[in-house]
């Protein structure tokens, strides 16, 4: 994704000695005075994370659930333990090594507020919602803007679904994805390069797309931590970075949102991010991806290979603002 670097004006990290050092010991840590400590203390903090992660998740009795044959994939399943320790979050680091930091996050009580152009605003409790849906289990590929990419089953529901429940007015013509918000738990946040909280957007008409899936569940449990528990999205035909995790608030709206990276960097990521291998990005190509576990590398296809349903939303395959 992208790259920090710092500016001229910039401090390096190592001089400085910023307010949240000082407020929780994770953060201390990271400051020079704690160097010496940090393997010893990060290790009992990996454990105490792995602990807390034991705590029964209130929504496990649902799963496994039904298995839509209708969404299978061409290529074998990514290992669980790969797609659930090789993550993107930012809220909790720039690595992929997150999976324990991830645990941090209090996912209960989670509300979720569906608000802006709707005849039913709401804010709903996450297992109450979960209650109202039909969930299901999809096979779905995901290939990240970075080049590397998994296939993994996931359950949950269609978003249309959710857009049903909101009612949305005609006025309604994209929907606000925003992630939560929580600095004290997930120090990324605290990095003021990244215009936080988390946010992606879609138009009406993909939220609707029957591949639109909101996720609950991978591998016939429900979500860990890493992968977005409670609720995220899952959008296979666009780069992995507009299925964002951790929602909370979902506003329909007549303005295009812009997403954290456009907001970032609007030159290397834009709102549709369809995948497309002949527009490559602007440090890389996109032409190949690397599958997670194997390492084997695989042309990338249109569309991730979901033209079939997808291709009809975007008026010029030959216009570069729909893939990137
Ligand atoms: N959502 C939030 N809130 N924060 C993130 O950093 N990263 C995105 C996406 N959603 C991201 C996010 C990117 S770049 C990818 S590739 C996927 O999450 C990774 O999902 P995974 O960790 O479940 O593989």
């Amino acid at each position: 994704m992208w790259i920090r670097k710092n500016r001229g004006w910039e401090l390096k990290d190592s001089a400085l000695t910023p307010e949240h050092v000082f407020r929780n010991r994770r953060r201390f840590l990271m400051g020079a005075a704690g160097a010496a400590f940090a393997p010893m203390l990060l290790a009992c903090e990996k454990k105490a994370a792995a602990e807390s992660d034991m705590t029964p998740d209130p929504s496990a009795g649902l799963y496994p659930v039904k298995r839509n044959e209708k969404y299978t994939i061409d290529r074998d399943l990514t290992a669980e333990g790969d797609a659930t320790t090789y993550n993107n979050y930012y809220e909790f680091g720039t690595s992929k090594d997150i999976s324990a930091a991830a645990q941090a996050l209090p996912i209960r009580p989670w509300a979720i507020t569906i608000d802006g152009l709707v005849d039913k605003p709401q804010t709903i409790d996450f297992d109450d919602l979960l209650k109202q849906m039909a969930l299901e289990e999809r096979n779905y590929r995901h290939r990240c803007v970075e080049a590397w990419s998994m296939a993994v089953p996931w359950s949950g529901f269609p978003l249309a679904d959710l857009v049903k429940l909101a009612q949305p007015q005609s006025g309604a013509k994209f929907l606000r994805f925003e992630s939560f918000m929580n600095a004290e738990v997930a120090p990324g946040q605290d990095d003021p390069i990244y215009p936080w909280p988390y946010i992606e957007g879609l138009t009406l008409a993909e939220a609707t797309n029957e591949l639109a899936f909101v996720v609950t569940g991978i591998y016939g449990k429900a979500l860990p931590k890493q992968n977005g528990a409670p609720f995220r999205i899952a959008l296979p035909w666009k780069y992995g970075f507009k299925s964002a995790k951790g929602i909370q608030r979902i506003t329909f709206t007549d303005e295009q949102p812009v997403g954290l990276w456009q907001a970032l960097q609007s030159s290397e990521y834009g709102f549709y991010a369809n995948v497309n291998p002949a527009f490559s990005h602007p440090r890389w190509s996109q032409e190949s991806e690397r599958v997670l576990g194997s390492g084997e590398r695989v042309p990338t296809q249109l569309f991730n290979g979901y033209g079939e349903y997808v291709a009809g939303l975007y008026p010029d395959l030959n216009d570069r603002n729909f893939f990137y």
